[in-house]
């Protein structure tokens, strides 16, 4: 039976075309702008026909059906993404689907964090916690399937790491080939070491994440190969779906403001589709506001909003040690740009500085995450100190990635060889004290008992002092 009943409608001009119309690039043949997915009961922005409500699925139906997928040895109601395949129509055939069980993350509460803002309730739904340690898996799990439903024998994508890793684990699932284009030099290894584990064709370019997707965009056009970055739409119905999971796991309570980072622009706008189809469904009384935090050395989407209203997109030249979101020319920043008008959220930056304390603060919580996505706490500091969030509101990080993706960046801060001598500088006092109790340089000793037993001492001196 075919249950795929999905249409693609460009974000820009409206046009809408068949799923399997669509071109390699994923991008609208009248005005090159970017495909969402829509469903015959989607909700679309004006001068479309609205869903009537005979075609809407109905809420307390899915919230039931989705419960008891929880409870089934099935491997697509063991995903934490197919469980929600009623709002994901996308395949003909479910046994077509790639899954690696992704999704099911957990939530966590960070009762220092709170404390330390005057927040009550700040948690973290960590992303990191997926098959290969990151969101991407999300997405991948969707925009893979489609790939080998539509008998795509190779698939693509440039990367800054996580896409790349996910994707060569699922094509591997799949039996398919991949290639891999990724930034020589400037992505973790735990990453790199991933997409040759699953057996992709890795190929390292001499050139920054944006020169990657030039030759990517080249390659599709010419063979045929499945594009799966993020202008694939379909990623974006499986990274819609975290979303889904979020408020199911407060009891279908919303949070009023959920935080992401922001580099490809993707996944905010993802998340907020998941929330808007959910308000639109009846499943939720409103939906949160989805703010997007950049890094400070890769602010295209802040400096846009801040020169020209948005109007315009500025690239910049990409720098930050957080180098999964080290991209200066993101393709999906106007589809962020939606997310944060239609939710009502903000867009903001963080220093260097910011990021690698918000990233030892949340390691410090037991929980730990990857550079980029600690960007998400040290962007609420900043919303929280500008009035925008109040003690009372409810915030959700997204943690995107595990803490194991980039363990060069978590020695170096530990060691104190992260940052330049000028950066430290940089540093504020109350900050500089913050960092210097976070920091746990491993302690290198004679394997000798007294001189052990002398070292634990004095530090455990410090901290009953
Ligand atoms: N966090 C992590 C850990 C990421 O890997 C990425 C993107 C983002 C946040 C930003 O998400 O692009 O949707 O705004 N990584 C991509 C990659 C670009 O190739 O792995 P976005």
């Amino acid at each position: 039976m075919k249950i795929a009943t999905h249409e693609l409608r460009c974000t820009e001009c409206g046009t809408r075309i068949a799923g399997t119309a669509v071109n390699s690039i994923f991008r609208c043949t009248i005005c090159n702008g970017l495909y969402d997915v829509i469903y015959p009961w989607s909700a679309i922005p004006n001068g479309d026909t609205p869903a009537t409500d005979s075609r809407l699925p109905n809420a307390s139906a899915l919230r039931w059906l989705w419960q008891e997928r929880r409870t089934s040895t099935m491997s697509v109601d063991q995903s934490g993404v197919w469980r929600f395949r009623d709002l994901l129509p996308i395949v003909d055939d479910l046994d077509h689907v790639v899954t690696l069980r992704e999704g099911n993350t957990p939530l966590y509460d960070l009762p220092r964090a709170s404390k330390a803002l005057g927040v009550d309730w700040i948690l973290a739904k960590h992303q990191g916690m997926n098959p290969t340690g990151s969101f991407k898996d999300t997405g991948m799990t969707a925009a893979l399937s489609v790939a080998r439903e539509r008998g795509f024998e190779w698939v693509a994508c440039a990367s800054t790491g996580n896409t790349s890793a996910a994707m060569a684990a699922y094509a591997a699932r799949a039996g398919m080939r991949s290639i891999v284009f990724i930034p020589e030099g400037k992505i973790a290894w735990g990453k790199l070491s991933q997409s040759m584990d699953y057996g992709a064709l890795t190929i390292q370019l001499k050139t920054d994440f944006d020169g990657c997707v030039n030759v990517l965009t080249d390659l599709v056009n010419r063979f045929p190969i499945m594009l799966l970055n993020s202008v694939n739409p379909y990623r974006l119905e499986g990274q819609k779906t975290p979303a889904f999971e979020l408020v199911e796991q407060l009891e279908w309570q919303v949070p009023e403001h959920v935080i992401v980072p922001g580099g490809n622009l993707a996944n905010g706008s993802a998340l907020a589709k998941g929330f808007s189809e959910m308000h639109h469904l009846g499943l939720i009384p409103r939906i949160p506001k989805v703010s997007i935090i950049q890094a400070e050395g890769a602010n295209p989407l802040y400096r846009s909003l801040q020169e020209n209203g948005g109007e315009e997109l500025i690239p910049v030249k990409a720098n930050t040690r957080a180098t999964a979101i080290r991209i200066g020319n993101p393709a999906s920043w106007r589809k962020a740009l939606r997310a944060l008008r239609t939710t009502g959220g903000w867009c903001e930056q963080v220093s260097e500085q910011e990021i690698a304390l918000a990233k030892a603060e949340i390691g410090s919580e037991g929980i730990g995450c990857e550079p980029a996505s600690a960007v998400t706490l040290a962007g609420l500091k900043k919303l929280v100190a500008q009035g925008k969030i109040g003690r009372e509101e409810r915030v959700v990080l997204i943690l995107t990635g595990h803490t194991l993706k980039d363990s060069t960046y978590t020695i170096d801060y530990h060691r104190g060889e992260l940052f330049t001598d000028e950066e430290s500088t940089q540093i504020s006092g109350s900050d500089q004290i913050l960092h210097a109790a976070l920091r746990k340089p491993p302690i290198v000793l004679d394997a000798d008992t007294d001189t052990v037993f002398r070292a634990l001492e004095s530090q455990m001196k410090l901290v009953h002092a």
